[in-house]
């Protein structure tokens, strides 16, 4: 029986990929947001897991405005990253787990989500700063990838109530695998941000701090906003708490916290970190 070990999440500001380049985790600006790690680093150590199934949005590195899914799956074998234009190193390529891929796919499709399947896809800094921050001395990431990815970008974006739906599928699918894979569930980006517009660099750590206190235990409180209440409380792309949401949902029904780290601004961005564990 695979066993799903519990559900990381973080934010994923590019900038974070710059301050690992230049070695800058102990100045001033970076240290309050970089001490979030230690902790999910002895998680992940104990927890071994050696699948994740990641969910967060693509920002124009395979979708762009002209051709944008709701909700895409990656089937690959591989998924490499590519440059953004954001300056940073070029990261690790990923190990895909297609089987698995495509048995999430499959209980999406039953559920009637209608997902994209991608059998080729790349990866952008929204999974490869989080698993720089995760592993950051892994010669080769430790977990073969199963991403999932959710419009955050182009409206109309699907409600929050439907991305927890929509992980909800998805633990279904990982609690009917076969397999004796240890998974791990992401979900990154957010928490409040907005990058452009008359409130660029707006930040709400009111509303963040409701999402942080009610993922664990009631992840439909999450639901209640419509997207225009979310990007109107967590800014533009603060929206990206829909990855957070739709994560939740594949941990399953109940959860408990483990870890919590919240400071801000990282770059615009309230950068919130967090381990939940299955009950
Ligand atoms: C920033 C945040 C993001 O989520 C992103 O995708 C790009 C930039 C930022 O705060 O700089
Ligand atoms: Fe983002």
């Amino acid at each position: 029986m695979a066993e799903l070990v519990g559900a990381y999440f973080t934010s994923h500001v590019p900038g974070i990929g710059g301050a690992i380049h230049r070695g800058d985790q102990e100045t001033p600006y970076w240290k309050p947001f970089f001490d979030g790690f230690p902790p999910v680093r002895e998680w992940l150590e104990a927890m071994r897991p050696d699948v994740a199934v990641v969910f967060s949005n693509d920002h124009g590195l395979n979708f762009f405005l002209d051709k944008m899914p709701t909700f895409a799956v990656g089937a690959a074998a591989e998924y490499r990253n590519a440059d953004e234009g954001w300056g940073l190193p070029l990261y690790k390529s990923f190990a895909g787990h297609p089987a698995l891929s495509w048995h999430v796919i499959e209980q999406l499709v039953a559920d009637e989500f209608d997902p994209v399947t991608c059998q080729a896809m790349l990866v952008d800094h929204a999974i490869s700063i989080p698993f720089e921050l995760a592993y950051p001395d892994a010669a080769e990431w430790p977990v073969r990838l199963v991403p999932i990815g959710i419009n955050t970008v182009q409206h109309p974006l699907p409600s929050a109530r439907r991305c927890l739906a929509l992980g909800r599928s998805v633990h279904r699918a990982l609690a009917s695998w076969p397999g004796n894979e240890r998974i791990v569930v992401i979900g990154t980006g957010g928490l409040s941000h907005q990058l452009d517009g008359e409130r660029a660099g707006f930040m709400n750590p009111d509303y963040d701090r409701f999402c942080l206190d009610n993922l664990a235990a009631d992840p439909d409180a999450l639901t209640r906003h419509s997207i225009e209440e979310i990007v109107r409380l967590a800014g533009t792309q603060g929206v990206e708490v829909l990855n957070w949401i739709a994560a939740r949902g594949a941990l399953g029904p109940a959860a408990v916290e483990i870890h919590r780290n919240y400071h801000l601004p990282i770059s615009n961005t309230a950068a919130a970190t967090l381990v939940l564990e299955p009950v």
